[in-house]
């Protein structure tokens, strides 16, 4: 399990306890959130190496970390000299002897947090690799459905996640702990798209209608317009999967709306769904910053919040 080491790089694995160890955390650390910082990590020099682009999880990692005190710093692959040939293995490297101690990883290869870890002295958080996992983003998840489930509240409870779960690091990381959680996991999609996930512990269906009928969370997946497989049209998928309202009344109708962003609206789910009451998109948002502030105090620092430790802070906020 991971809080005994240095790094995160997945959540498969972990148990209801583990992640309920840094939702905990995340809860303390959101008093933060608007305001206010710590300095438990002031000696600390933040890179954030970001091979894919990204809104939400990079911002949230900078905001976390320098409201914890650190110092961040982006590497841009693209002006740096990995355009040169740099590897991977040889940046990370360089950037540990530069005397960075913390590294937070995105990069189009499955297993890139893993290798950089190898090679890295510090942590090294892995901010989604390839299709392999998103661990942060499904603590993110997790911890949105505590505020409206509770702790213990997705027990038998139905998750459907519906998309293109085959190249979705998101759809794996959330998998294991919500089925940690107990909830009831299904993935839907076209054919195409939930082939080879048989392993999982969840069930697999192309059926849209079966896989929302009373669930109490619907999770959009972004339909990646430049991985459509033959046999998946973008007409036939909006036909069949769109997460619409009217679809939703008929088969979930309590049910609430997350994705993990960025969404294409109008493909895999309407505007009125996305921005509207059931959604809890930008709840998600919202909560990246104090859960990456956790799993930032639990890997750098080996503890997350106390009571000591927020009051000055809060004293100034
Ligand atoms: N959810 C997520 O990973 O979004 P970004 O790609 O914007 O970081």
């Amino acid at each position: 399990m991971s809080w005994s080491g240095r790094h995160l790089l997945d959540v498969e694995g972990w148990s209801e306890s583990d992640v309920d160890r840094v939702v905990t955390v995340a809860e303390d650390f959101r008093v933060l959130s608007r305001g206010g910082a710590v300095t438990y990590l002031s000696n600390t020099h933040v890179a954030l190496l970001f091979a894919e682009p990204s809104t939400r999880t990079r911002l949230s990692f900078e905001i976390a970390a320098r409201r914890l005190g650190a110092k961040t710093y982006v590497l841009d692959p693209g002006s740096s000299s990995m355009v040169k040939g740099e590897t991977l293995v040889d940046t990370v490297r360089n950037l540990d002897a530069i005397g960075f101690s913390a590294l937070v990883v995105r990069h189009h290869r499955a297993g890139a947090a893993a290798v950089a870890a190898r090679y890295f002295g510090g942590t090294v958080i892995n901010a989604g690799d390839g299709w392999h996992a998103h661990p942060t983003q499904a603590l993110v998840d997790a911890f949105t459905l505590r505020d409206v489930f509770g702790q213990t509240g997705l027990r038998g409870r139905k998750v459907a996640i519906v998309g293109d779960v085959l190249h979705s690091r998101v759809a794996r990381s959330n998998v294991w702990t919500l089925t940690g959680a107990g909830a009831e996991v299904w993935l839907c999609g076209p054919a195409a798209w939930v082939q080879g996930l048989e392993s999982l512990p969840v069930r697999v269906t192309t059926d849209c209608g079966a896989a929302l009928r009373d669930a109490a969370v619907v999770m959009g997946l972004r339909v990646q317009k430049e991985r459509m497989a033959p046999g998946v049209s973008l007409s036939e998928y909006v036909r069949d999967y769109q997460v619409t309202e009217s679809r939703l009344m008929r088969t979930a109708p309590e049910s609430v709306y997350m994705h993990p962003g960025p969404i294409n609206e109008g493909v895999e789910v309407t505007r009125e769904v996305a921005r509207g009451p059931r959604s809890l998109v930008l709840e998600q948002a919202r909560n990246g910053v104090p859960m990456r502030m956790a799993v930032l105090s639990l890997l750098a620092v080996g503890v997350g919040a106390t009571p000591e430790m927020l009051e000055p802070a809060l004293a100034r906020s």
